[in-house]
């Protein structure tokens, strides 16, 4: 039974600056679903790289199904049967879901593509994976999530024996993540070994089987998921207990003024979406997939154009048609999708942070170098990104520290109504703590803070109201003292 499928021992990696990896080990045995966890930067990703060729490794060995192997490209780790879904998405997005799937392995009719018989294949491995998505669809159409579930269904087309999903439930929800657990389940009872990095520690214990945790680039240790509990795996992760408290009452005045409304929200996705969002007040807007969420806050923030609706802004009417109009009307909107709308990956940490806060540097558009370094190393120090130096390209950070840097580029903007979208996706449990804390400095300072989130517990933990949308309505606000799982689902799934 318990074959070992995959063994790597003393494995070393550095980076200019950056000893990454320093002594790692990880196994993984056939069948198992093992999951690897650690800190944003803690190495996860770099480790999962090494095996399969992308990065070279500076030390140590690689043992696959018992032979010690030398693996020098994806393409050599793809061969040998071992297959990975990348943290970040990374797909062409001009071409189609088809031919993303199949790039370099087109069918062919005489020299030319056949595309009906691609199309045709990448239909029936959706289908088998439920998925209701047109393999004639371009990538840049589709939503994150779904992106996410082609990048899923790519790499489950290479019938591997080594599958390594890292992060692949970040962009999803609830009822997509079961049937990737479906699917997990389904490859595991084939013998597939699957490693599994999350930074949302329930499905853990749902799903797999081992843990090994790391942190600085170190191995700390592997255990059973049967005999351990989240908050033991928190301690082990970060090497201190944290804290989840709900929020149970709102913080917010009766009377406190009104600092963002919209009326009579209208776009393709949005129907007749009308809410008040309080001065201090941090509202949550929950929903499925597809609820309109992202499609209402876009609307608001001039990202895409209305059919109809009125905003106001501290109680006078705004006419907000581009994103650089929201800005100027001091709204900030921290996108879902960091890599398309959030940062520029070939610049540093200090250039993204300080590039909407431009203004607020430079006198008649020279950049104030001196400030902006300021105010860059006091916001990394604060939300503590895991970065050399503020130089760092954002590019060669780990995920979570991206999506840091996104913050703290809103939070140097000094915006007085920020709208988070799904603001803790793949940031690990400490730091996810720290935005938290940082959200509630915010409120309290006297912004005001929409966030859009998936989960749950957050939400309740965060919010003093939260607003529930289904198919582009508003089905229902919910005071936090009124509010539960239960009742968010049922307003979740009130369809017309
Ligand atoms: N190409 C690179 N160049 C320079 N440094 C890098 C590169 N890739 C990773 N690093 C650094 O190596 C360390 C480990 O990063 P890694 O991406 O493996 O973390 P992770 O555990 O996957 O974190 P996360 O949970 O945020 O995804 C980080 O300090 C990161 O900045
Ligand atoms: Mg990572």
């Amino acid at each position: 039974m318990d074959e070992l499928l995959v063994c790597m021992e003393g494995i070393q990696k550095y980076f200019p600056g950056v000893h990454a990896l320093n002594n790692c080990s990880f196994e993984l045995l056939k069948g198992e679903v093992h999951a690897l966890v650690g800190e944003n930067g803690a190495g996860k990703s770099t480790l999962m790289k090494v095996l399969t060729g992308l990065y070279k490794k500076d030390g140590g060995t690689i043992t696959y199904k018992g032979s010690n192997v030398e693996i020098h490209s994806p393409k050599e780790a793809q061969n040998l049967g071992i297959g990975i879904i990348h943290q970040e998405l990374n797909m062409l997005p001009h071409l189609t879901v088809a031919e993303n799937i199949f790039i370099g392995r087109e069918h062919k009719a005489g020299p030319f593509l056949d595309s009906k018989k691609t199309n045709n294949e990448a239909s029936r491995l959706l289908e088998s994976l439920n998925l209701n998505i047109d393999p004639e669809t371009k990538i840049q159409d589709l939503t994150v999530a779904k992106q996410q579930m082609v990048e899923i269904a790519k790499a489950l087309s290479f019938k591997s024996e080594v599958l390594i999903m890292d992060e692949p439930t970040a962009a999803l929800t609830e009822s997509e993540i079961e049937s990737l657990f479906k699917f997990i389940k389904q490859l595991k009872a084939q013998g597939v070994g699957i490693v599994y990095i999350s930074h949302r520690l329930e499905e853990l214990l749902k799903i797999t089987d081992r843990i090994t945790t790391m942190r600085d680039g170190q191995y700390v240790n592997t255990v059973k998921t049967a005999d351990v509990t989240i908050p033991e795996i928190i301690q082990m992760m970060v090497g201190r207990a944290i804290y989840e408290e709900p929020k149970v009452q709102s913080m917010v005045p009766e009377d406190a003024p009104v600092s963002l409304e919209v009326k009579n929200l209208n776009s393709k996705q949005v129907k007749n979406v009308a809410f008040q969002l309080k001065k201090g007040e941090i509202l949550g807007i929950a929903g499925l997939m597809g609820a309109g969420r992202t499609e209402t806050a876009r609307l608001i923030f001039g990202a895409d154009p209305m059919t109809s609706g009125e905003i106001y802004i501290d109680g006078k009417k705004v006419n907000i048609k581009t994103p650089y109009d929201a800005v100027n009307h001091g709204i900030g909107y921290l996108s879902e999708d960091r890599k398309r709308f959030g940062l520029a990956l070939g610049l540093s940490v200090k250039d993204n942070s300080s590039l909407s806060g431009l203004e607020r540097f430079s006198k008649i558009f020279i950049v104030n170098d001196k400030k902006a370094e300021k105010e860059t190393n006091a916001y990394v120090k604060k939300i503590n990104v895991k970065t050399p130096s503020i130089y760092q390209l954002v590019k060669n950070l780990s995920g979570g520290n991206q999506q840091k840097v996104v913050l703290a580029k809103w939070l140097i903007k000094n915006c007085g109504i920020l709208i988070f979208d799904e603001p803790t996706r793949g940031i690990d449990v400490g730091a996810k703590s720290e935005i938290y804390k940082l959200m509630n400095d915010l409120v309290r300072e006297g912004k005001s803070i929409i966030m859009i989130s998936s989960e749950m517990p957050e939400l309740l933990r965060m919010s003093d109201r939260v607003a529930v949308m289904c198919e582009g309505r508003l089905t229902g606000i919910l005071n936090i003292n009124e509010a539960t799982q239960e009742k968010i689902m049922t307003l979740a799934t009130q369809r017309n």
